[in-house]
């Protein structure tokens, strides 16, 4: 037996990867497999692209770490080059989404403190939403699945229902600080926001001096098409997170902010130690570069026409396995529909087709791929889904 010390707290499968090439990954014994996961929708430029590497190594011989008590180019030139494509003033780096709602969190509450607004101090958040492991994320996090058993979670966290503009009305008043939300709401199950929603809650959350905070964690950095979720909505918030995909795979988190609510968290106020060091940012950098050499904005339209054709032609086929697709860019839920579980299918492709598929929440299949994706890798993988979803109809009859 392969000796494994680590905690016991993630459902991996019984494969171990050892490489990464574009859309493929490669195990322990050389099998080779086609991946619409994309490291949970963080690859976009598949794996280990070799000027991401170059731009690695290349820093990491110069420049590690230096801490946040000096300047350094890497950071700056990724803060600026977001604050370009965003149109937002000012950029906190840190490692991951979690610490970057955390951060919005924290922003929020300082925001309506340095204010002298020290009642306005609720954050709110949706119902199915998902906004991280850490407890103040977790907090904000309405889902009873992830919250099970860590209480006493912090306090003033309240939840409203996702995409229901009445619901909000009555929600936001003049005590929340913030209201975060994801323009797609991913793990559980990739449900995309009603524009009215977003653009009601812009305009509730500046009725009521409340921050808006777009939690695009998972749906930003191009996933959805645009590189930044908010445009594709047309709604301006007041804070952005990012994460996953910022630097193609290294660990690194965002929030972007505005000048006025910059204000709110001042020196001294939030940090931390590898926040924003030269080597993701670095990557986070190629990345932007890459990206736009290669017209990723367009290839994602083009293949998420592909993708979105072939899953509803899948789900016509097969009509007691499958609900209707949701999803926007190459963010795509098929639902699983009861008894079935879309974890069989996962496993079926894997097994049988070498095809990686994931489940996210309410037995849905998410579909992630790596940004770079082709219309053939993507039809091989609906072929996978095909012999999939025939082996669970032929298994239950
Ligand atoms: C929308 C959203 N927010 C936050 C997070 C948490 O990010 P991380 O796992 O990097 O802490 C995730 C992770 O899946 C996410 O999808």
């Amino acid at each position: 037996m392969i000796e494994n010390h680590l905690l016991q707290n993630y459902r991996s499968a019984p494969v171990t990867i050892v490489r990464g090439e574009g859309c493929y990954l490669f195990d322990d014994s050389g099998t080779r497999y086609l991946d619409m996961i994309g490291g949970i929708t963080v690859c976009v430029l598949g794996h280990a692209h070799p000027e991401i590497a170059d731009a690695i190594a290349q820093q990491a011989r110069t420049l590690v770490q230096a801490s946040n008590l000096f300047g350094h180019e890497p950071a700056r030139s990724l803060a600026n080059e977001l604050a370009r494509r965003s149109g937002f003033d000012r950029v906190f780096f840190c490692n991951s989404g979690a610490e970057a709602n955390e951060a919005a969190i924290k922003l929020a509450r300082k925001f309506a403190y340095r204010n002298g607004e020290t009642r306005r101090r609720t954050i709110l958040s949706c119902t199915g939403s998902f906004h991280g492991r850490t407890l103040g994320a977790l907090a904000a996090t309405a889902n009873e699945k992830y919250q099970e058993g860590f209480d006493p979670l912090p306090g003033g966290f309240r939840y409203t229902r996702f995409n229901d503009v009445d619901a909000l009305k009555k929600a936001i008043d003049d005590s929340v600080a913030a209201f975060i939300v994801e323009p797609v709401q991913g793990e559980s199950g990739i449900i995309p926001a009603k524009v009215e929603f977003l653009k009601a809650a812009r305009e509730l959350c500046t009725q009521h001096g409340a921050l808006l905070i777009f939690d695009e964690v998972q749906c930003g950095m191009g996933r959805i098409g645009p590189l930044f979720a908010f445009r594709h909505f047309d709604v301006r918030p007041d804070v952005v997170t990012i994460a996953k995909a910022l630097a193609n795979g290294l660990p690194i988190g965002a929030m972007l902010l505005t000048e006025r609510v910059a204000i709110g968290l001042q020196p001294g106020d939030h940090g931390t130690t590898f926040g924003g060091s030269p080597v993701p940012c670095a990557a986070g950098m190629a990345h932007l570069r890459i990206r736009d050499a290669i017209g990723l904005e367009r290839h994602v339209v083009e293949m998420s026409d592909v993708l979105f054709r072939e899953l509803r032609a899948i789900a016509d086929e097969f009509p007691d396995l499958f609900g209707e697709p949701r999803g926007l860019g190459l963010l795509a839920g098929l639902p699983v529909k009861e008894p079935h579980d879309a974890a069989a299918l996962v496993t079926f492709a894997r097994e049988n087709s070498r095809v990686l598929l994931n489940k996210a929440g309410n037995n849905t299949l998410r579909f992630g791929p790596p940004l770079i994706v082709t219309e053939e890798q993507l039809s091989v993988a609906m072929s996978a889904l095909r012999a999939a979803a025939q082996s669970l109809v032929v298994s239950v009859a």
